[in-house]
């Protein structure tokens, strides 16, 4: 094996998604906590926007600078280069997470025990499934009362919309859990409430060694094995093949907070996860172990400093290696240029890379160059698509509240909408702009950005939209006539796309009945 095979072969670069307050925060950094990483519990600050933060500008800015921090922890552990993308907390944020999304090779959900399948954690899904995403599963805080275990499976399945297999099995919960049995390995981890230290194992032989009654008791012993015949009786053998088709997810309990259940699932997660994949790029195909670099920038952060506008653009490295200084084709613009300050994270530090290698991701100084969804590569024309946008949910026309400041507002819009805050869309009726998000909050957070990066001011006027969807058809006239009849309703997207603004859902199906030959679609990539 070459060198560069042996650095892919090591690598698993995910992301772990939950609705809010699930547990993702701690369970990532219990995962550090094994890596070695991190040496004391709490040393990993949430990045959540809270809801009441909402008029605490300073606390949102002191926010996304701790989510820069945040943004990609790297860390070793027992041989393997484990990458896990951080993705925003706050809901409003989901579009940041749809494209995070599109740079990790797995994905482990976090479902809270009492609260099981929650909205985002749906939406998100959503976005596994579109891409056939590998997923686990992490069912949290079985240390409190929460649902029983097999109505939390049928619920994951019925909800997320994918087949399921328990690899662990939890021992009763809230004051009397005990612990967790092991399928996948077959051994018993008792549990022992601990925040800082690793559960205790006992090896046992298939779940009729008495060794487990020795443990927990005969009735729990009892209960176990019933509901372990059970899980062998209803669901097949698990087969990774199935996972990773992102047709079946595995399924752990335990308790992030206790550090419980969370080295079984870390375990078997290096075991069974996949190393960086092949992406398909508009013109073929590319290989992570290809010798030639390429890579696509996933997500652009703003720098904090109001007076020196800069951001670090995110670059997912996927084929060759990266190598610093060396000059790379940035290929929207037909430009070379150098890296000479990339960085890579290590646990929650920045640190200047020499080398990066397919599945990491390195994070590049850069004052305007980049937008989301670019491609570097040593020459060659491709362009890696997979970048979705969806359709925003809410929209507002975005005015100039300062006439003498145009030029600061539209520039702003434009870098605004490069970094992929929102979706702008320009009605063909009037030439008003429209800006389209997934929450309220991106609208205050553009509004502050202007003002404080730009010098612009802008006023919100409220329009009345379900959905804007991009549409398309094979056949020009009937294109025609559908622009024409809807003309008040037609707008263009950024890159010149025709978008369809639905004032309500009647309204969407009247026209997808009358127009059967247009197509109607609700994220950009079709
Ligand atoms: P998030 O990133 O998904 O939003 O969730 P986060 O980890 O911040 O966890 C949300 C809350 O749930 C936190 O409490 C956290 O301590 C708690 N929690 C996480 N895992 C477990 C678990 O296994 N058992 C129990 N009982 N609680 C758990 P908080 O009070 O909101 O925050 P904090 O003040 O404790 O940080």
């Amino acid at each position: 094996m070459s060198r560069l095979e042996e650095e892919i072969s090591r690598r698993r670069t995910f992301a772990i998604i939950s609705h809010p307050d699930a547990g993702k925060t701690t369970l990532t950094e219990k995962l550090l906590l094994f890596g070695g990483a991190i040496h004391v519990a709490g040393a990993v600050k949430s990045n959540k926007i809270r809801k009441t933060a909402t008029s605490d500008w300073m606390d949102i800015e002191k926010q996304r600078g701790i989510s820069v921090a945040t943004s990609v922890m790297g860390f070793d552990y027992e041989g393997f280069k484990i990458n896990i993308l951080d993705t925003p907390g706050h809901q409003d944020f989901a579009e940041d997470t749809y494209r995070t999304l599109t740079a990790v090779d797995s994905v482990i959900i976090v479902v809270d025990v009492a609260k099981g399948v929650e909205q985002q954690t749906r939406r998100l899904m959503e976005v596994c499934r579109m891409r056939n995403t590998p997923v686990i599963i992490f069912v949290n805080k079985l240390d409190r009362e929460g649902r029983d275990p097999f109505d939390i499976l049928d619920e994951l399945e019925s909800e997320l919309k994918i087949a399921v297999r328990p690899l662990s099995w939890p021992i009763s919960m809230g004051q009397s859990f005990k612990g967790v049995y092991n399928i996948y390995q077959n051994s018993l981890d008792l549990f022992t409430p601990d925040k800082q230290k690793v559960t205790e194992r006992v090896e046992i032989d298939g779940f009729d060694d008495l060794r487990i009654d020795e443990n927990i008791g005969e009735k729990d012993a009892g209960k176990l094995r019933e509901d372990l015949e059970l899980i062998e009786g209803v669901y097949p053998e698990f087969e990774v093949d199935d996972y990773l088709s992102g047709s079946l997810a595995p399924v752990f309990f335990g308790s992030a907070l206790n550090t419980f259940g969370v080295k079984e699932l870390l375990d078997c997660f290096i075991r069974i996860a996949p190393a960086p994949k092949p992406v398909v790029a508009e013109e073929r195909e590319v290989r992570p172990s290809e010798e030639t670099f390429s890579g696509f920038v996933f997500k652009i952060h703003a720098n904090m400093d109001p007076n020196h506008r800069s951001c670090i653009a995110f670059v997912k490295i996927c084929s060759g290696t990266f190598i610093r200084n060396a000059n790379y084709l940035h290929v929207r613009s037909g430009k070379y240029i150098r890296f000479s300050a990339p960085t890579a994270f290590m646990a929650q530090k920045k640190n200047i890379v020499d080398e990066a290698f397919p599945g990491d991701i390195v994070g590049i100084p850069d004052t305007g160059n980049f937008k989301i969804g670019d491609t570097l590569t040593e020459g060659e024309m491709i362009h890696f698509r997979g970048l979705p946008s969806f359709s925003p949910e809410m929209f507002k026309y975005i005015e100039n509240d300062d006439p003498m400041k145009a030029k600061q507002l539209n520039k702003g819009i434009d870098q605004l909408m490069d970094e992929g805050v929102a979706q702008l869309f320009i009605n063909q009726f009037n030439g008003r702009k429209i800006i389209g998000t997934v929450g309220q909050l991106q609208f205050e957070v553009i509004q502050y950005r202007l003002l404080h990066e730009y010098n612009a001011q802008c006023r919100w006027e409220p329009i009345s939209l379900y959905k804007a969807c991009w549409i398309e058809s094979d056949d020009d006239e009937a294109l025609e006539a559908f622009k024409k009849r809807k003309h008040q309703f037609m707008a263009i997207d950024r890159e010149g796309r025709y978008v369809f603004l639905a004032d309500s859902s009647y309204v969407l199906q009247m026209a997808q009945n009358d127009f059967p030959k247009i197509r109607f679609h609700f994220t950009s990539e079709f």
